[in-house]
């Protein structure tokens, strides 16, 4: 069956666009567009054409899945179905209403007539894919609405309202009410005025001074773009819709298109757009499992976590009640989220009002009475069992059935923690991440008893306060947190091995990681890791201790807080700057060890990070802790700055072959000194791929 449906309204024929859920430009849907025009065309009762999409969506764009395969090129591609429209001698009339993206506003931007909604959405967002609008767009768009708009569309990315565009060449009219009906009136019009046809093609784009503007440009998105680079190629096609004959300017486009369709940043971008979709679906969870309405929430402990993490609901308009020990320490949770509303008020970000009327959702308690009827609770007190232990026993006497009771706990056994309540199917793990109020990642921790209505709850709710959320098993650190702490250690061994604290993180960084590890570690707060050292050794007496992070924790430097960590702070500041104290630190330590530091290449601290988060993330997916290697990759990507454009751990792996990482691996394990041969053997799956030729994702 097509997904182009054909209707007849008087003297207009209907193409109505129906490939759910984006109408997607596919293969069958190209076809059904232009099976309909040449019936059209064929037919003496019809005198215009309306393509139209559903309430929700025109057109989502080409079918990125068809990209790199047969499907995207075979006829008719989307640019012959354009050429049908534009060669047909009847006209042909665009009716958007919903979203209309990429290939979807190009085949728009080809017909000889656009109307549409006001509130419609409209954009070119190919930039975040990597991409340039490449059936058009970056022609057609600077002939419609002009050099400048049209460049910001295109580079930005972004989607904005029809009505933007009110006054342009773009849209012919705006419908006020049903889109069909005013579609309809509107080619009738055009009919009975024999209303000559219309092409962005015949139209030539102005601009004073367009060379003067396309060097600004240029400067300002070179800085802005470093490692990707289809913002600057989307200049290049921009500026031949001024310079070039239109034919010539649509050639220089598609070859710019090829270009960055064969990119590894274009590949690692659609990775990640098809991974954050896919984070929502869990293989034993029925989309239509019913789901617990959460009306308000309970929040147990004010500081760092518990402010930032009211902040997400009160945003989503959800009241929250705060309970804390001592009022002092309410007090200070309370200014903290004042604070940051405060802060977004002076950033011309929110209003007033607005504010004042999030902070009337916000209500504080030392008394659990006042938790009674709350739809869910999150407790984010000290990272300690016992302290854990009192609350949720607390939580399980006062909270009413039915309510979910979530722990934000980052190390701890949720399971263990379920086991102080008698509805351990009500308890499931909420790990935000600092600062919570922006962080987009959230780890959604499946205890073993974790009833699925509740998993099925805390993932729609996570949409709700716009987090991208990733389902973990328990273990300690999950997904995130656990492979952290092998990519820090390779760091720190580095460290007694030979490099400094800067190499390190400038090799990181020029990886294209937001901030090196050593930086992290003083950024996040140098305690946070010693405690977790220390909980370790105790564990496990024989482990290899951390002698420099150690020592400098025995020193008091915690990192910025302090003004002090592996780099020094001035009061106020977060520049790392170099210490030659640390570097003593460093010396004195190898002197100890019996270390005689080598030269260590940029390449080695790169590979050993990065592959140490691979062979980490290999393991936790065959215990199956994570769900897909593809969820792993979006923690990394949302909520550890792992360079986007790279795709995330397990697909850079997926890049780089895995039987070419697995050897490197193997190298690693038997290197002279090496104090952690056992990690370095390659996980089981992950040598399994590799002898099999296969990749994770
Ligand atoms: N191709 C294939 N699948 C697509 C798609 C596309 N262009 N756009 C969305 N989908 C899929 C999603 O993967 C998802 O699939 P799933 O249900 O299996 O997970 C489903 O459609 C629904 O998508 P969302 O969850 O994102 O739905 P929303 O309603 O939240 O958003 C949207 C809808 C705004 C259209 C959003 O999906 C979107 O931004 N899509 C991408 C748009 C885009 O980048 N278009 C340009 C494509 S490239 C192009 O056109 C090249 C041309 O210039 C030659
Ligand atoms: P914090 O020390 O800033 O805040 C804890 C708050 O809990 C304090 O205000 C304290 O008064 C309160 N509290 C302690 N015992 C309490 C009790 N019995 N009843 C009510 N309130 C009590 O700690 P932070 O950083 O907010 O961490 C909280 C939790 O979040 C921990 O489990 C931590 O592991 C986790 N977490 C922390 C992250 C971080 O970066 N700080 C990131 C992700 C999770």
């Amino acid at each position: 069956m097509s997904n182009a449906h054909y209707e007849q309204h008087g003297k207009v024929a209907v193409i109505r666009l129906d490939n759910p859920p984006v109408n997607g430009l596919g293969h069958e849907l190209r076809r059904g567009i232009v099976d309909g025009i040449k019936r059209a065309e064929a037919d003496d009762a019809i005198k215009a054409i309306v393509l139209i999409g559903s309430d929700q969506v025109f057109s989502g764009g080409a079918d990125i899945r068809e990209f790199g395969t047969p499907k995207m090129v075979v006829e008719p591609n989307l640019h012959t179905v354009i050429h049908f429209i534009e060669t047909c001698d009847k006209p042909v009339i665009a009716a958007i209403g919903g979203t209309a993206l990429g290939g979807g506003l190009e085949l728009a931007m080809a017909c000889h007539f656009r109307v549409a909604l006001p509130t419609a959405k409209i954009g070119l967002p190919e930039v975040k894919l990597g991409l340039l609008p490449g059936a058009g767009g970056t022609q057609r768009l600077p002939r419609l609405v002009g050099l400048e708009p049209a460049l910001n569309l295109i580079v930005s990315g972004e989607s904005v309202p029809a009505g933007m565009f009110m006054g342009t060449q773009l849209f012919d009219e705006f419908i006020q009410g049903d889109l069909l009906v005013g579609a309809l009136a509107f080619a009738n019009k055009v009919v009975d005025e024999q209303r000559p046809l219309k092409l962005a093609r015949d139209l030539k784009v102005e601009h004073p001074k367009a060379e003067a503007f396309f060097l600004w440009a240029r400067t300002g998105i070179a800085q802005r773009a470093k490692n990707y680079p289809a913002p600057l190629k989307c200049v290049d096609a921009v500026e031949a819709a001024v310079n070039k004959p239109f034919d010539e300017g649509l050639q220089i486009e598609r070859r710019l298109f090829a270009e960055l369709l064969m990119s590894e940043e274009s590949a690692a971008l659609r990775h990640a757009f098809f991974a954050e979709r896919a984070t929502s679906k869990i293989p034993d969870i029925a989309e239509d499992t019913p789901t617990r309405e959460i009306k308000s929430v309970g929040i147990i402990g004010a500081g760092t976590m518990g402010s930032g993490i009211a902040i997400n609901f009160l945003n989503a308009g959800i009241p929250v009640t705060i309970l804390e020990v001592k009022q002092e320490a309410l007090d200070r949770g309370v200014a903290h989220i004042r604070s940051v509303y405060e802060g977004r008020i002076k950033k011309g970000k929110m209003t007033e009002a607005d504010a004042e009327q999030r902070m009337s959702l916000l209500n504080t308690t030392l008394s659990y009475d006042d938790l009674k009827d709350v739809d869910l609770v999150i407790e984010a007190v000290f990272e300690d069992m016992g302290v854990k232990e009192q609350v949720f026993r607390k939580l399980d006497e006062v909270c009413k059935p039915g309510a979910i009771l979530a722990s934000n706990t980052s190390t701890l056994d949720l399971n263990k923690i379920a086991s102080f309540t008698k509805r351990p199917e009500d308890v499931i793990g909420l790990h935000f991440f600092s600062p919570a109020n922006v962080m987009r990642l959230l780890e959604v921790i499946r205890g073993e008893k974790t009833a699925k209505e509740v998993l099925a709850t805390a993932m729609q709710l996570a949409k709700k306060i716009r987090k991208t959320a990733v389902v973990s098993g328990v273990c300690d650190g999950f997904i995130g947190n656990r492979m952290i702490a092998r990519y820090q250690t390779e760091a720190l061994l580095m460290l007694e091995e030979g490099a400094s604290p800067q190499q390190i993180d400038r090799a990181i960084e020029n990886f294209g990681f937001v901030m090196g590890p050593l930086r992290m570690a003083d950024l996040a707060g140098g305690d946070i890791g010693w405690a977790i050292r220390k909980r370790h050794y105790a564990e496990n007496p024989d482990m290899k201790r951390m002698v420099i992070a150690d020592r400098l924790c025995e020193m008091g430097r915690f990192g910025q807080k302090t003004g002090a960590g592996f780099y020094r702070y001035e009061p106020g500041r977060r520049d790392a700057l170099p210490d030659p104290e640390v570097d003593r630190v460093i010396e004195e330590c190898r002197k100890e060890l019996g270390i005689t530091p080598r030269k260590i290449s940029d390449k080695e601290i790169v590979e050993r990070c990065v592959y140490a988060l691979v062979n980490e993330g290999a393991r936790i997916l065959e215990e199956g802790i994570a769900l897909r290697a593809s969820d792993i990759d979006i923690v990394y990507l949302t909520g550890y700055g792992f360079p986007v454009f790279r795709g995330g751990p397990m697909f850079y792996a997926d890049r780089v072959g895995l039987m070419k990482v697995a050897r490197t691996m193997e190298k690693f394990a038997k290197r002279p000194g090496v104090t952690n041969s056992d990690f370095w053997q390659p996980a089981p799956l992950l040598a399994k791929l590799a002898a099999e030729g296969k990749t994770f994702n």
